[in-house]
């Protein structure tokens, strides 16, 4: 975004007041920042009291070895019962928990809390027959059916770390994983449903096990049969889930863990090619996120929510299972992707209330027309939330407008796999929303925007984001590497978590996030790094360098834009070379990572150390005067360049 581009949106004069009743009603209300500025620790330890704990705990936080925080320290709970047990208990067992909806049309579940606890003890019981034990990793590749879900708080109930892996995800990706976290089991499908057809997944599981090299790894593949393809099947490992889960027992007396026992793990892009393993533990994390989901989206007993994010994505974790759950939500999961009319048709049909969603969806709804979602009936919703990526006013109004039917309140949250919870967003009972800034940091949490010696920038000034004090569902470090975690979040600044976006404070001290000052890309709300697609990009025997950016692009935020220069081997690559490689690029990190466009080229931009100056390559992918060029070794490459770039596809 430029500076003058920003400006004028930091200019916005617009404000949408709290509708009057959801304000008098609000489950947070403004005295909420005082409370938790006064006494942050109380603040926590009240939402903490929120859940069902077996032992309380004696402390609320140790963060006497920085950056390595403990929350609820001496604490035990079991966030599968938070989930699921205690609703039942507390007499909503005949409540729906989930308003599943298939793909395919008239395809449904109303699954109620009482048959979610069955069948996540039956998976629990199943898991434990397959040998899997407290601590051990199970890695979970999977579409959106409710067997993920009940996958998840199965593990959680047995104390078996998960690592979900997004079913979009290629064989390579998922080996990776897998090897990384020691998964010794992995629980996925034959396929799911996309587009209108069977897509399998059991093949890319297939295809990751003879990529790796401990036996001990992936030992027992767990499949549930959603399409009914054939599917390869060794006998040895692969087990049905209708076998194993349907014919276990739904009797599961559960353990309560340490509060900081790992609940999952979930792989992220960093700036560096390895994607990282962000660690969450329970109970921060399900005190976080379930607190957050009540004070953000205003939950009331009757609301109907709805989170279209896939579970393979942080988003799915922290507002679709854990926190929705733990605080005895129905929602609706949907398995489709937005096609024209389907998610208004299901806000209809289910009467949803509490709506979130990602920007690029609601961008690509713009583009489609309004007419589409006016022809549904949409006056149950009466709250809408937008995640992953910065909202640009005229989403935001759009949104408000004709999905929310200008009375529903949008709350734009800002968060990170990184921080388990949302942080910066509007309190719907008490903010006048401003299109486009996520306004405030949250009651309980310090966020603030620095300059390089990280002094406070001051209202009216850009700078970087930083979370000055721990929360509770922090990362609590990365999976095996302690150091890459200090380095990575907390050595820039002492003391201070770097978020990695940069931001800046309006006059009213309103934050306007700007999007990453690293190399992460932000593509259709999904992380992707410039280097580990650089990476695979040069894995290919026909590429000798590669240079990727992330170009803005009007419906996905971000778009892959890669510069490639072949080997003299490779000649000129033939006419494939682009689709070549893109193909590429999918096999190696999945279909998501695929650059939109592919220039081939002589030469890169570099600086005399040789440092790729990814700056002018954005200038060309966004079609602009190219910046300055002094610093560079040879000047002219970038004429040689632009000229290749008006030529190529
Ligand atoms: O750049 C920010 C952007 O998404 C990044 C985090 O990505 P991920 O870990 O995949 O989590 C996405 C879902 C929580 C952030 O560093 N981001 C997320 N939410 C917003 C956002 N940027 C602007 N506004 C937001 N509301």
């Amino acid at each position: 975004m430029s500076e003058q581009t920003l400006s004028n949106l930091m200019h916005e004069d617009r404000r949408f007041e709290p509708p009057a009743g959801l304000a008098a009603d609000a489950n947070v209300k403004e005295e909420a920042y005082a409370r938790a500025d006064s006494d942050r620790e109380a603040f926590w330890a009240s939402a903490a009291e929120r859940l069902d704990w077996g032992q309380k705990w004696d402390q609320v936080l140790d963060w006497s070895n920085p950056p390595f925080a403990k929350w609820f320290v001496g604490g035990t709970i079991n966030a599968s019962v938070n989930c699921v047990d205690r609703h039942v208990d507390a007499g909503n067992g005949d409540k729906v928990a989930l308003h599943w909806i298939g793909e395919p049309e008239d395809d449904t579940r109303d699954i109620t809390y009482a048959q979610l606890k069955d069948e996540v003890s039956k998976a629990a019981n199943a898991l434990t027959g397959l040998g899997v034990q407290k601590g051990d990793r199970v890695a979970i590749y999977m579409p959106m059916i409710p067997e993920v879900v009940v996958a998840m708080l199965a593990c959680a109930r047995i104390g078996a770390p998960h690592t979900v892996v997004f079913g979009g995800f290629s064989a390579d990706a998922l080996a990776s994983r897998i090897t990384d976290c020691g998964a010794k089991v992995v629980i996925t499908a034959d396929g799911g449903y996309r587009r209108g057809a069977p897509s399998a997944l059991k093949p890319a599981v297939d295809e990751a096990v003879t990529k790796l090299e401990d036996d001990e790894l992936a030992s027992k593949v767990l499949v549930v049969r959603r399409t009914g393809q054939d599917v390869d099947w060794d006998d040895d490992r692969d087990v049905w889930w209708h076998e194993a889960v349907d014919n276990a027992s739904a009797d599961h007396e559960p353990e309560l863990h340490d509060a900081e026992h790992p609940l999952f793990v979930m792989y992220t892009s960093g700036s560096t090619g390895k994607p990282k393993g962000i660690l969450h533990t329970t109970g921060g994390y399900l005190t976080g996120t379930s607190f957050t989901h009540w004070e953000v989206f205003d939950l009331k007993d009757d609301d109907v929510y709805w989170c279209t994010a896939d579970v393979g994505w942080i988003t799915g974790h922290s507002y679709m299972v854990y926190g929705p759950l733990a605080n005895g939500a129905t929602q609706v999961m949907f398995e489709g992707t937005p096609e024209k009319g389907r998610w208004w048709q299901i806000v209809q049909d289910y009467k949803v209330t509490l709506f979130y969603t990602a920007p690029t969806a609601i961008r690509t709804f713009m583009k489609q027309g309004r007419e589409i979602p006016d022809a549904y009936d949409m006056s149950s919703l009466r709250l809408l939330g937008s995640v992953g990526e910065p909202i640009n006013p005229e989403a935001y109004v759009w949104y408000r407008e004709v999905i929310g039917g200008d009375r529903c309140p949008v709350v734009d949250t800002w968060w990170q796999t990184e921080t388990g919870q949302i942080m910066i967003s509007p309190l719907p009972g008490v903010t006048a929303g401003k299109p486009g800034s996520a306004m405030k940091a949250l009651p309980g949490i310090a966020a603030d925007v620095v300059d390089d010696d990280a002094q406070s920038v001051g209202n009216g000034n850009g700078g970087y984001l930083v979370l000055k004090e721990p929360w509770p569902a922090m990362l609590r470090t990365l999976w095996g590497d302690d150091e890459r975690f200090k380095d990575t979040y907390w050595s820039r600044w002492k003391g201070l978590y770097f978020a990695g976006d940069g931001a800046k404070l309006d006059d009213d001290g309103d934050i306007w996030l700007l999007g990453r000052v690293d190399d992460v890309m932000n593509v259709s709300g999904h992380r992707l790094s410039t280097t580990e697609i650089e990476s695979a990009l040069v894995s290919h025997p026909k590429v000798a360098e590669a240079a990727v950016v992330g170009a803005a692009d009007e419906t996905t935020g971000q778009a892959v834009c890669a510069f490639v220069i072949l080997r003299d081997s490779a000649g000129d690559g033939g006419e494939d070379i682009v689709e070549e490689l893109r193909k590429h690029v999918a096999k190696e990190i999945g279909a998501i990572a695929k650059p939109r466009q592919i220039m081939v080229v002589a030469e890169l931009p570099k600086t005399r150390s040789g440092k790729i100056m990814r700056r002018l390559l954005k200038d060309v992918a966004e079609d602009r005067e190219v910046g300055d060029v002094t610093t560079l070794a040879d000047s002219t490459v970038m004429d040689l360049i632009k000229s290749k770039s008006s030529g190529s596809s």
